[in-house]
């Protein structure tokens, strides 16, 4: 465990973006990390997961500590459920490889999403009408001025659409080592409501999907809209879909007969960001090396040497033309550092 200066994060970033920390230290045990936290407890501190939901800006001026925490296994079982647990390090993907591969279901839906185990409480990520909460039980956090461990049940996490207590009374508090899942052994509950699922699963001729067919189903979908963070740099979505009244809506909707929306309540819609900024004319658009990604407007890409401020101010100029074309403020989902 040795601390480094001046360390390129652009391999610790999925956006690809160079940018420097002036301390970075990997801890590969909570052992470890607590040692950093404790010899360090002046030092301002910057934890590091997967690096999948963040747009760097500028360099690091603090000590940044990647959790590179791996181990999974199964802590209980009964006849229809198991209780798996995951360390925070482990990559998300892979993790839920292995519960398919060991027929345990609640998280195919989920495949194929960037980043490590233990930011995905973070920001409740989801996806084809799943989310983390619908089977997540609790999470281990270290405690950053104490080094104490907390357990945080579900109900104390306030889990949201993309959001949780990590994101406000508890941010820059805790450090989530571990994750508990309560998964299915049997009667799966097979999701393929979201269309996009169902025309895949068509198209592949299967009529009973197995927990494998879903995941593949998803694979396929992601990989025909996502572009492949390895390939080309980018954050998934990076934008939240806005929530607005649903007067809002109707208003929209009497010029937009076409828009997409997801009714939330009888007063709130959803509405995809991503067809908002299509509409706009942002969708397959490059501005240097910074640009919106050809298949899914929601995805702001890098082509090899963008800068984080160059990808930001594409982001603004695009919540200010969506804002001026259609009332509506985009949110950033991405954490802007
Ligand atoms: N749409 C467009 N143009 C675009 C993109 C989308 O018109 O360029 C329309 C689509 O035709 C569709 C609607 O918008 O009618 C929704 O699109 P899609 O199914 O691709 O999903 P999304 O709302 O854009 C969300 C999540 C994704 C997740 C998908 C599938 C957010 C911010 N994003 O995107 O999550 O994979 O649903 O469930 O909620 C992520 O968070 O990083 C992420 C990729």
């Amino acid at each position: 465990m040795t601390i480094q200066t001046d360390f390129s994060l652009k391999k610790y970033n999925t956006f690809g973006i160079e940018a420097k920390a002036r301390q970075f230290v990997a801890v590969h045990s909570t052992a470890e990390l607590k040692i950093v936290l404790q010899q360090n407890q002046n030092e301002k501190k910057f934890i590091l997961g997967g690096g999948s939901n963040m747009l760097l800006t500028q360099d690091i001026n603090a000590l940044v500590i990647h959790i590179d925490l791996k181990g999974r296994k199964v802590l209980k079982e009964d006849d229809d459920f198991v209780w798996v647990e995951s360390m925070a390090g482990e990559n998300w993907h892979e993790f839920v490889l292995w519960t398919i591969q060991q027929n345990f279901g609640g998280l195919e839906n989920m495949s194929l999403i960037p980043g490590n185990v233990g930011t995905t409480p973070v920001q409740n990520i989801g996806a084809y009408g799943t989310e983390i909460k619908d089977t997540f039980v609790s999470c281990e956090a270290m405690n950053i001025a104490t080094q104490d461990m907390k357990t945080f049940s579900k109900e104390e996490c306030h889990f949201g659409y993309r959001e949780s207590i990590f994101k406000h009374e508890a941010k820059d508090q805790f450090i989530i080592t571990s994750v508990v899942f309560r998964l299915t052994k049997r009667n799966h509950k097979i999701n393929t409501s979201y269309g996009d699922i169902t025309k895949e699963l068509e198209k592949q001729n299967v009529t009973t999907p197995t927990l494998k067919d879903v995941s593949n189903a998803v694979i396929a979908i992601r990989q025909s809209k996502l572009p492949d963070p390895k390939e080309l740099g980018n954050s998934g979505s990076f934008f939240k879909n806005p929530i607005i009244p649903k007067v809002d809506y109707d208003k929209i909707h009497a010029h937009h007969p076409n828009m997409p929306h997801y009714v939330v309540s009888e007063t709130q819609v959803k509405v995809p960001a991503g067809w908002l900024i299509e509409q706009a004319g942002f969708k397959g658009k490059r501005f240097g090396d910074a640009g919106i990604h050809k298949n899914q407007a929601l995805v702001l890409v890098n082509y090899g040497n963008a800068t984080g401020q160059e990808i930001l101010a594409v982001s603004r100029d695009i919540q200010a033309t969506i804002l001026k074309e259609f009332g509506i403020a985009i949110e950033a989902e991405v954490n802007v550092i």
